[in-house]
This record gives structure tokens, C-alpha cells and sequence, in this order.
């Protein structure tokens, strides 16, 4: 029975702006170790929903359980453990310009988790080791090519031993050459197991990874599926067209 408790469950997400409801009902549940990919129009929704599963954003509405206990936002002590268990990795990267690469990650380990600067020091190298920058950690943002410093906010976010890590177009502020560097270390983080939610165009990518692809449209979610299912047999009409155009845009592996 426990295997078949999903690690995060999102029940009826509502986010409305004004009187403009950009996020209607999102509900959805992710295994360990899946990946789920968000795709659809710009405006659908996709970077508001993930902002408000780790209540970045302040949803109106929606349940969150995290390994079948639900997070009550009210009881700011759980909130901030939920927050701990969740990494997000934002489009433009979130670093601070001021420290380095190394310090990037430690800090967090410092602030947050209550390490010693010497233990969060070791633990900072071994997860830019990981992503391919040790040689890099000295230096600052500004001196990192974007596809480094994405690599960089992987690494903090790794470095919290995330549950689940929400990806927000990890890869869309990036150069074309520089994106396949951050598309190998997020394969790597899956195959060690990690699960993770993932907005993107990268569509030959996602559709190789994704466990299930989620379309959201609207603030909708319209239709979920395996990729290849939503890519080219989807039951909506708008899925099909939205798919037609992202396949002949951007290919996939399946074609
Ligand atoms: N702070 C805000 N105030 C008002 N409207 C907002 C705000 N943030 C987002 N929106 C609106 O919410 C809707 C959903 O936006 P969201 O950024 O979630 O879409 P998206 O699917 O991530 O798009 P993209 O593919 O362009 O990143 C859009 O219509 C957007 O204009
Ligand atoms: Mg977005």
C-alpha cells in the first residue's frame, strides 16, 4: 500500500490575479522518481504552478501532501522543512552575484541546514564536483557562462538533498551550445533517482526522459499522458494542435 503513495500530491490549485484566474484546479501526483514534464502555450500557467507548489507563489486555493502528510502553510515550522525538501531551479539562474560559485552553494548549507563552514565547505565541492565545476568554484557569476551558472543552481539545490526538484525552463536563457551541458547534468540528477517536475521546450529531451507529459493550457491542466501518447495519439483537439506545432518546431526523439 505505502508504494503506492505518491512522494507529492497537488490537489486543486487555483491562483487568480485579479479577477483573472491564471491557474484553475491543478491537480496532480508524482511518483518517487519520475519526471513530469509541463509543457503548453506561454500563459498557461506552467511557471505558476510550480511557483505554487513550493508556495512561492500564494496559491488561493489547493492541498499539497508530501509523502502523504499535508503541508499546512499556516504552520510556518512545516512550511519552511517543505520548502527544505523541494529545490527549484529557475530560468535565469537566481544566483548571488556577490559570492562565488563555492559560496553559491555553501551558504545555504550554513544558513539553512546549520552546518559548520567547514563541513558545508566540503559538501558545496562535492556537488560542484558533481556537475562538472570544481575547477570553476572560485569564481563568481558574472565570470560563469549561463550554462555554468545553471549548473551552479543545481548544485545548491542538490546540495539541500532536495525530495523533488521543480525545474522552471532550466535551459531557455541559455545560448543553443550551452543547453546540452545543463540537459546532461539533469539527466544524471535523474538517473541517481531524483524526482522532478520540468517545464520546457526542449522537446526531444523531454520526451527521452519524461515519465508523463502534463499540458496546461489556460491555467487547465487539459490532458496528461506517456509522451509519446500526448506528442502524436492526444485525446484533445488542443493538445494536437499545440503538439503538431512543438514537434514540427522542435522534433522529438520519437520522430
Ligand atoms: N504577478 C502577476 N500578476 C498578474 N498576472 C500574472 C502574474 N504572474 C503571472 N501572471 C499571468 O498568469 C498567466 C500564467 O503565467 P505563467 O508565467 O504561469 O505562464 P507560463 O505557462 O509559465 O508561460 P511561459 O511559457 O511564457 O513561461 C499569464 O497570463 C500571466 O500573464
Ligand atoms: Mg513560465
Amino acid at each position: 500500500m505505502t508504494d503506492t503513495v505518491p512522494i507529492l500530491r497537488v490537489e486543486n490549485m487555483t491562483k487568480r490575479y485579479g479577477d483573472k484566474e491564471v491557474l484553475k484546479d491543478a491537480t496532480l501526483s508524482i511518483n518517487k522518481g519520475e519526471l513530469k514534464v509541463l509543457i503548453g502555450p506561454s500563459g498557461g500557467g506552467k511557471s505558476t504552478l510550480l511557483q505554487c507548489i513550493n508556495f512561492l507563489i500564494e496559491p488561493d486555493k489547493g492541498r499539497i501532501w508530501l509523502d502523504g502528510k499535508e503541508i499546512i502553510r499556516a504552520r510556518k515550522k512545516e512550511l519552511y522543512q517543505y520548502r527544505q525538501k523541494v529545490g527549484m531551479i529557475f530560468q535565469d539562474f537566481n544566483l548571488f552575484d556577490h559570492l562565488t560559485a563555492l559560496n553559491n552553494v555553501q551558504i545555504a548549507l550554513v544558513k539553512v541546514k546549520g552546518m559548520s563552514r567547514d563541513k558545508a565547505r566540503d559538501m558545496a565541492i562535492l556537488e560542484l564536483d558533481r556537475v562538472g565545476l570544481r575547477d570553476h568554484m572560485n569564481q563568481y557569476p558574472a565570470e560563469l557562462s549561463g550554462g555554468q551558472k545553471q549548473r551552479v543552481s543545481i548544485a545548491r539545490a542538490l546540495a539541500m538533498d532536495p525530495e523533488i526538484m521543480l525545474l522552471d525552463e532550466p535551459t531557455s536563457a541559455l545560448d543553443p551550445e550551452l543547453i546540452s551541458e545543463v540537459l546532461d547534468v539533469i539527466r544524471d540528477v535523474r538517473a541517481d533517482g531524483m524526482t522532478m517536475i520540468m517545464s520546457t521546450h526542449q522537446i526531444g529531451f523531454a520526451s527521452e526522459m519524461a515519465d508523463e507529459f502534463v499540458f496546461l493550457e489556460n491555467g487547465s491542466i487539459v490532458e496528461t499522458g506517456p509522451p509519446e501518447t500526448i506528442l502524436y495519439k492526444a485525446q484533445c483537439a488542443r493538445t494536437r494542435e499545440f503538439c503538431s506545432k512543438i514537434t514540427e518546431l522542435y522534433g522529438s526523439s520519437f520522430s
